[in-house]
């Protein structure tokens, strides 16, 4: 039974990048993806030591979060739990999503001992141009060196609650009608470009895409990670109201396995 584990949120693959480095920094057993976690809790056992990487979606968690607490980590049987820590990647700052995760964290009795955020390249295609590959890796760099330091003071069980921000609470709430609340894809799929190779739907982190036809349906699942977008190996995934572009953001840097929900890490 595993000890130490990392559970990973990820769309486009930087927390997936994350929670490898800082499992082989802290020397933790396993990262197990959060879509199987929600599918089968068991997958968990009873660990003693969790951390939690996702990223910061609109300055908040992904939708996956409250689940993972509410219906996994809320779970009376997991009786060892000594220290868990959160970690989120973000393109520019955590905004209230590392607040919003230690209330989350408290609403279940559990107590969230560590948070800390680190800066990734913003996969927020719908307003952010994809940085380019030379300043990619200057922020994966970057990253590396604050993941050390992290790893550092979680290897010592370090104590560290994201800072005070007026509005957490209006925030919070807000993060609990947009969990309940139905999101439109802001995403199409150019139907003579698609090959059907089902790599979207593999991908997607929300359960929000079906192969009809042989080609992808979003449903209001979706929460515009933009993970279908970035890997479609077609480009065959648009923009809503967006022109058509080339740019997308690619698997090499992060390592990124398109298997990753079927635990494949
Ligand atoms: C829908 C969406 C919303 C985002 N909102 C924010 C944000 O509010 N603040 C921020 O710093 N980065 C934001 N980003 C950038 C992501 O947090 C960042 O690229 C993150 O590392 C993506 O993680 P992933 O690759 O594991 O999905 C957003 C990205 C997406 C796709
Ligand atoms: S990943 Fe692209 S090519 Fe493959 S099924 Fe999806 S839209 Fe079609
Ligand atoms: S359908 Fe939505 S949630 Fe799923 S991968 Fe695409 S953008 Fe992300």
């Amino acid at each position: 039974m595993a000890d130490n584990v990392i559970i990973c949120l990820t769309g486009t693959g930087n927390s997936y990048y994350t929670a490898i480095k800082l499992r082989e920094l802290l020397g933790y057993d396993e990262v197990l993806p959060a879509p199987l976690v929600l599918d089968r809790p068991s997958v968990l056992g009873n660990p003693v030591r969790v951390g939690l990487v996702f990223p910061t979606y609109y300055g908040m968690p992904p939708k996956n979060l409250g689940p993972l607490f509410s219906n996994v980590l809320s779970d009376p049987a997991l009786d060892r739990i000594e220290y868990l820590f959160a970690v989120t990647t973000c393109g520019l700052g955590p905004g209230y999503s590392l607040k919003i995760c230690e209330q989350l964290a408290m609403d279940n009795r559990i107590i969230c001992s560590y948070s800390g955020h680190v800066r990734m390249p913003d996969t927020y295609a719908l307003l952010l141009k994809v940085p380019p590959e030379e300043k990619q890796k200057q922020i994966f760099d970057a990253a590396d060196l604050k993941l050390g330091k992290m790893a550092d003071e979680i290897r010592e069980m370090a104590m560290r609650i994201p800072p005070y921000r007026p509005g957490s609470n209006l925030m919070i709430r807000k993060y609990i009608r947009y969990c309940n609340s139905e999101t439109q894809p802001r995403i199409t799929v150019d139907t003579g470009l698609c090959v059907s190779c089902g790599l979207c739907e593999a991908v997607c982190p929300r359960d929000a895409v079906t192969i009809e036809n042989g080609h992808p349906v979003f449903s209001t699942n979706c929460e515009n990670c933009l993970a279908c977008y970035h890997f479609c190996p077609q480009k065959a995934i648009l923009l809503k109201g967006k022109k058509p572009s080339l740019e997308r953001y690619g698997r090499t840097l992060t390592g990124y396995n398109p298997d990753y929900r079927q635990g494949k890490l």
